[in-house]
């Protein structure tokens, strides 16, 4: 698919309102997406695993204006009350997607979203909130040209979700997604994120994420700054090939179900990703020392309980706290025994590998 195939062809049918609710879930990358070139291109494929219980729902109603407007009309509201700090966000999101979904300019929007997380808990938002967003647009255009496929409606729906967040691509479908060019990685795309097409093993399917609310704050570099630091960083290129290499490895530890060796690459590229921001110009440290205190836990803990359990950080404070589910009970109580007195107010979301994104009716 190019660029060029997503923009539609004039529509054949005409909607004069309507409303549309999706149920979007947050994801964790496992390879790093951390950079990226022009029109939300990333500089390397990444990869996650699709959550189940951090999401976001969001309602869209629309109303077909008279006459076209000149700007974007819409209005947003985060649990019932308007959210005028969410307004410059999306309008670049319409701007970026307007060539795709022409309609935008026809209709007044009522955009209605909550989360099932603390917002700026430091859980991705984002690509939960912008992959919602993505499939209700979608929503509509299929009501506009009801022949669209649905392999088609899913893969568009990841491609503007991708303009709106990188990593909102990856929240679509699928209970592992691959986003980014792989020259191993059948069908993988810059433009939008694809279900893991090789073998997984089942123990990687059910797998659980506990999310450590380590530092609620507000991020002290958002996303977007932090992937512009790439640009001229003195270990891009190694950092870029390194991906494609963790890729290409996991791709056998998918299929063996070897979790020894999941957890060097997974954890390696937490702190990879750390690495990079501590290297570059300007600097930044996002870990906190209990960010520091979870991890060397784990560490102990992983090395006496003979469990697998490891972590993996994003752009953040917070960690998730990755193990299989059969190991669920007993990393569950060393997380509520030893590492939520790391956590702020003692907070934790368990989570678990989930299977995308939802209509609601
Ligand atoms: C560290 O998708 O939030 O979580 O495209 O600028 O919105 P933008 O960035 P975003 O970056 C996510 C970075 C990450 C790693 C990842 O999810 O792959």
């Amino acid at each position: 698919m190019t660029e060029k195939e997503f923009i539609p062809s004039p529509y054949t049918k005409s909607v004069s309102s309507g409303k549309t609710t999706y149920k979007s879930p947050s994801n964790i990358a496992l390879v790093k997406y951390w950079g990226k070139k022009k029109n939300q291109i990333p500089a390397n494929p990444s990869i996650s695993f699709t959550l189940s219980e951090c999401a976001t729902v969001t309602t869209l109603s629309y109303t077909k204006l008279d006459t076209p407007s000149a700007i974007f009309s819409f209005d947003v509201s985060l649990d019932g009350k308007k959210e005028e700090g969410f307004k410059p966000k999306i309008k670049t999101f319409f701007e970026r997607v307007y060539q795709y979904l022409p309609f935008l300019k026809d209709y007044h929007f009522e955009i209605e979203t909550s989360n099932s997380f603390p917002h700026s808990s430091g859980i991705a938002s984002s690509a939960s909130g912008m992959s919602a967003l993505a499939l209700c647009l979608m929503e509509i255009e299929r009501n506009l040209n009801p022949m669209m496929t649905a392999e088609f409606f899913n893969q568009k729906a990841s491609f503007l979700a991708r303009l709106g967040s990188g990593s909102a691509a990856r929240s679509i479908k699928g209970s592992l997604v691959q986003w980014g060019e792989h020259e191993d990685i059948d069908a993988s795309s810059d433009l939008y994120g694809v279900e893991y097409p090789h073998k997984v093993h089942p123990v990687f399917q059910n797998y659980c994420d506990t999310i450590l609310l380590v530092d609620k704050g507000q991020k002290q570099v958002s996303s977007t700054v932090g992937h512009d630091l790439m640009h001229g960083h003195p270990f891009a290129e190694q950092r870029f090939n390194q991906a494609h290499e963790n890729l290409l490895k996991l791709q056998s530890i998918f299929e063996t179900g070897d979790i020894d060796e999941f957890i060097g690459i997974v954890e390696s590229e937490a702190l990879t990703l750390h690495a990079m921001m501590m290297t570059s110009r300007p600097y930044f440290i996002l870990m906190k020392p209990n960010t520091l205190e979870i991890i060397n836990k784990i560490w102990a803990f992983r090395e006496t309980s003979k469990t697998h359990v490891c972590f993996t950080l994003d752009a953040g404070a917070n960690v998730h706290v990755l193990y299989p589910e059969n190991e669920k009970v007993e990393v569950e109580q060393f997380i509520k025994d030893e590492l939520a007195q790391f956590c702020q107010n003692g907070q934790f979301i368990n989570d678990h590998v989930g299977k995308g994104a939802q209509k609601i009716n």
